[in-house]
């Protein structure tokens, strides 16, 4: 009897290994490889009869011109719209919002007049009708497909020809060719291969859900991120409202827009204002709490960071960041300490940024200072302050990139001053700028070094 082979595959980038290891050698993941049988590809090997070149001048160049799908957050990311065509990967966490999201973009299209087939493996048929209806995008035009089978799906797509396909998700189909489970790198890899070739061929728009956990575990886009034109992932803190949606990769356009949205009763609804939704909240006064005129993509984001730090009773004080990225907290601590004389390093500190956005450039470290020097000393920063630069290791302030564009945002909501490294260029708007050149200067200045 033939022995079949198995190969020790990784979940998240693919690479095939002998034997199995706690680590992937091939993106460094770990925990991420598992046995699968080594089956050679078709789609892979099949020979695809050989399109002649033709001069790049004589290719129309109609093609890819991008359709608005009704979302305007959606649209704004995408540089206006979906290329008829082309093969979208929407990634994100069980529970953020995927499957919403693009049957609300379904629901649009299709009151446009737009045929639209969702192939659901995840929800049945009833469940996905009854969302629909609560998101008002119930449609004669909206077609529902409970599928696991490719093959259905492909022979589905030649069919209908369908301007939209959505397929949630990649993890529940399955090729029967394979005999691994779906989910397994090969079958999500080979799906994606035949709908992105279904997809060409039919000019029909396809969307793949794709489920991305945090550890890993599922066969994660990476393996699918050359297949397709454009990864989408959606983003949010679970017990917050607010979503964003960001272009890790766009054959089509930049990837410099993000999209905002709010999770509500009805749905997905756009965010015009995030500032206002950010600082909604604040109470002024408190110690601790700074605002950031961060930047996400081109949109600039007021956000508060709020810290509190406290006498620990451990050995090893503890350090909290929530939303922020813990191991600049723990090199911005250390260089309060060396650097501002702040003596802050035996003390428990809980740092966050508030409402469940997640800053993580550097142009936030210096807020996170002036927070952390605020709460160690017991007194506030002014409430019309901004604070914004990113700091170096030896105490000074550096210049973070496109200022005036969050300080236009900072001065529209209300903020008056801002707190700036030396070498900040002048900026266009109604706000003082106090131009500091270290760390230290700064905490004098906002008198947080004095208990
Ligand atoms: P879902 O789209 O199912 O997430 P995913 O497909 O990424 O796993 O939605 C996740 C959560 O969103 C769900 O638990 C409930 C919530 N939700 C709302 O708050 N309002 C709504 O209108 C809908 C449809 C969902
Ligand atoms: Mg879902």
């Amino acid at each position: 009897m033939a022995r079949t082979r198995t190969v020790f595959r990784c979940m998240s980038c693919g690479s095939d290994f002998p034997k199995w290891a706690g680590q992937c050698s091939g993106c460094g993941e770990w925990n991420t490889l598992a046995e699968e049988l080594d089956v050679p590809s078709p789609a892979a090997m099949s020979s695809v009869p050989a399109t002649p070149p033709v001069p790049i001048t004589a290719v129309r160049s109609a093609d890819g011109q991008p359709v608005p799908t009704g979302v305007a957050e959606v649209d704004r990311v995408l540089g206006g719209g979906l290329v008829p065509g082309s093969v979208t990967l929407v990634g994100g966490e069980p529970g953020v919002g995927k499957s919403t999201l693009v049957l609300q973009l379904m629901g649009r299209r299709a009151a446009a007049g737009a045929t639209a087939l969702y192939v659901t493996g995840e929800e049945s048929a009833d469940q996905v009708r009854l969302r629909a209806d609560r998101l008002g995008a119930l449609s004669d035009d909206l077609l529902l497909a409970a599928e696991t089978s490719l093959p259905n799906v492909v022979a589905h797509l030649h069919q209908l020809r369908p301007e939209l396909c959505v397929v949630d998700s990649i993890q529940t189909l399955q090729d029967p060719q394979y005999s691994s489970a779906p989910g397994s790198v090969t079958q999500v890899r080979e799906c994606a291969h035949q709908l992105v070739q279904a997809a060409k061929t039919t000019g029909t728009t396809v969307l793949l859900v794709g489920h991305v956990t945090k550890d890993g575990q599922l066969a994660g886009p990476r393996v699918l991120e050359h297949v397709v034109d454009t990864v989408l992932s959606f983003e949010g803190d679970r017990h917050h409202a607010l979503r964003l949606l960001r272009a890790r990769k766009h054959r089509f356009g930049s990837t410099e827009e993000i999209g905002l949205f709010a999770m509500a009763g009805g749905g997905l609804e756009p965010v015009a204002d995030p500032s206002g939704m950010f600082l909604g909240d604040r109470r002024p006064g408190v110690p601790g709490s700074v605002v950031t005129p961060a930047l996400e993509g081109h949109r600039p984001l007021l956000v508060e960071v709020q810290t509190l730090v406290a006498q620990s009773t451990l050995s090893q004080p503890r350090r909290s960041a929530q939303g922020l990225d813990s191991g600049r907290l723990a090199l911005l601590l250390a260089v309060l300490d060396r650097r501002a004389q702040l003596p802050i390093a035996a003390l428990d500190v809980y740092a966050m940024a508030v409402g469940g956005v997640r800053v993580v450039e550097p142009g936030a470290d210096l807020a996170l200072c002036v927070a952390l020097a605020s709460s160690f000393v017991g007194r506030p920063v002014p409430e019309t302050v901004v604070a914004c630069g990113e700091v170096g290791l030896g105490g000074e302030l550096r210049q973070v990139g496109r200022l005036d564009r969050r300080l236009a945002e900072a001065s529209r909501m209300g903020f008056t001053t801002a707190v700036v490294p030396r070498s900040a260029p002048a900026v266009d708007a109604p706000i003082e700028l106090l131009r500091v050149p270290t760390l230290a200067a700064a905490l004098d200045l906002l008198d947080l070094r004095r208990t």
